[in-house]
């Protein structure tokens, strides 16, 4: 995958509970800054992957997100 060099192939998906959740990429190296964010209704799913780009993902907003570890809810 030559955009995700440092990224692994794996997925997260995150489910809205509520309207206007948000999702944002922070950005990977010394630097840490937001550098995207997704707006999500309730019932909407984000799939996302971590890349070279992205190093962590902050979650506003009620939602359950589904990764390799398992299911994690945020809570409000
Ligand atoms: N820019 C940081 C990095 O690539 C982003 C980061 C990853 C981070 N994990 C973190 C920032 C934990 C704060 C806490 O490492």
């Amino acid at each position: 995958m030559e955009d995700n060099v440092t990224g692994s192939s794996e997925y997260v998906v995150i489910k809205a509970k509520s309207n206007g959740c948000q999702v944002f990429g922070l950005t990977r190296g010394q630097d840490t800054r937001l550098h995207h964010s997704e707006k999500l209704d309730k019932g909407e799913v984000l799939i996302v992957q971590f890349t070279d780009h992205t190093s962590a993902i902050k979650i506003r907003g009620k939602a359950v997100v589904m990764t390799k570890h398992g299911v994690v809810d945020t809570e409000e």
